[in-house]
């Protein structure tokens, strides 16, 4: 069974005696609601690794919308059977006023990567989660932690940050689970209507196809003003980014020179939808 584990400094005492055996720990960072998606990641660690921490904590800092926080699904309970079920051996769930105590004070803030895309539509957001991420992966004491391709910006923040801060832990990165109509599993799928739900995949659908046409060397302008139509004729309403970014850096690219990723933010209703495709070399 999972343990269930609250207070970083047991996390740590539980994690020492670990090491003291020689065993190679994991982390796989979550705000729980927990599916394929998460789980993919957890069964990768356990591959890699002899233990595996999963986090559940719901950031506040990250969200920039209070009604989307509100409205954050919280389901630790099911989330614990799960992990149980997966064979993780640790859910460490801290609370709030221990992650963010009075007097807390301090912002971990990536440049570059966390510029452009998401960064422009969610003021604060990528600020929220490297200090979140900085936080986790120094309480874990891992060697490895897990994050998946589905938020691609995201991974490049926490690869940064790693990086510039010397973290000693390698990131290690998942490719997107999807449902058979190609729609991304995400915790905010729940919130589509049935219409909207019919309609979301083609998104995925339009990216694919549009990926394709990039990598056959079409002008890339043309394919992502298509590529929009598409995305709003579809029943989207709003298309916050489209872009084509290098795989490895995130920076921007006029021509598929190297291998590249295209980036989605749409709006369905109420729901805002990521997603993101590898663009292969001709
Ligand atoms: P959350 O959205 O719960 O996602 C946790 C991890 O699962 C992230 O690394 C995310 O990329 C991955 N993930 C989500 N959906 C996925 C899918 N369909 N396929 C593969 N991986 C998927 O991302 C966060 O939480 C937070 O920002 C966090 C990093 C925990 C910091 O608060």
């Amino acid at each position: 069974s999972t343990a269930i584990v609250r207070i970083v400094s047991e996390l740590r005492s539980i994690v020492a005696a670990w090491r003291r055996e020689g065993l190679k720990i994991a982390v796989v960072p979550t705000m729980g609601a927990l599916h394929e998606g998460h789980l993919s990641l957890v069964r990768a660690a356990l591959a890699k690794a002899d233990r595996v921490i999963v986090t559940l904590f719901v950031n506040p800092r990250q969200f920039n919308n209070a009604a989307d926080l509100a409205a954050y699904p919280r389901t630790e309970h099911d989330d614990a059977a799960k992990l149980a079920s997966v064979g993780a051996h640790i859910l460490y769930a801290p609370n709030a006023a221990d992650m963010y105590p009075p007097g807390f004070a301090t912002t971990v803030s990536v440049g570059d990567v966390s510029e452009g895309l998401c960064g422009t539509f969610r003021p604060g957001h990528f600020d929220g989660v490297a200090t979140v991420v900085t936080k986790l992966l120094l309480q874990s004491g891992a060697d490895l932690a897990f994050f998946g391709e589905k938020d691609f910006q995201q991974l490049h923040v926490v690869r940064r940050l790693v990086r510039d801060l010397d973290i000693p832990i390698q990131i290690i990165a998942g490719p997107t689970v999807r449902e058979t109509d190609g729609l991304a599993l995400s915790s905010r799928n729940t919130r589509l209507s049935l219409t909207e739900r019919h309609r979301a995949p083609r998104l995925a659908e339009i990216l694919v196809q549009t990926a394709n046409q990039l990598s056959s060397g079409v002008s890339i302008k043309g394919a992502l003003t298509d590529a929009r139509e598409a995305i709003l004729a579809a029943g989207f309403s709003k298309v916050e980014y489209l872009e084509l970014r290098a795989d490895n850096d995130l920076a921007s690219i006029l021509r598929v020179d190297r291998p590249a990723r295209l980036l989605v933010a749409a709006w369905l209703g109420q729901t805002r939808l990521i997603d993101n495709v590898q663009v292969n070399l001709a």
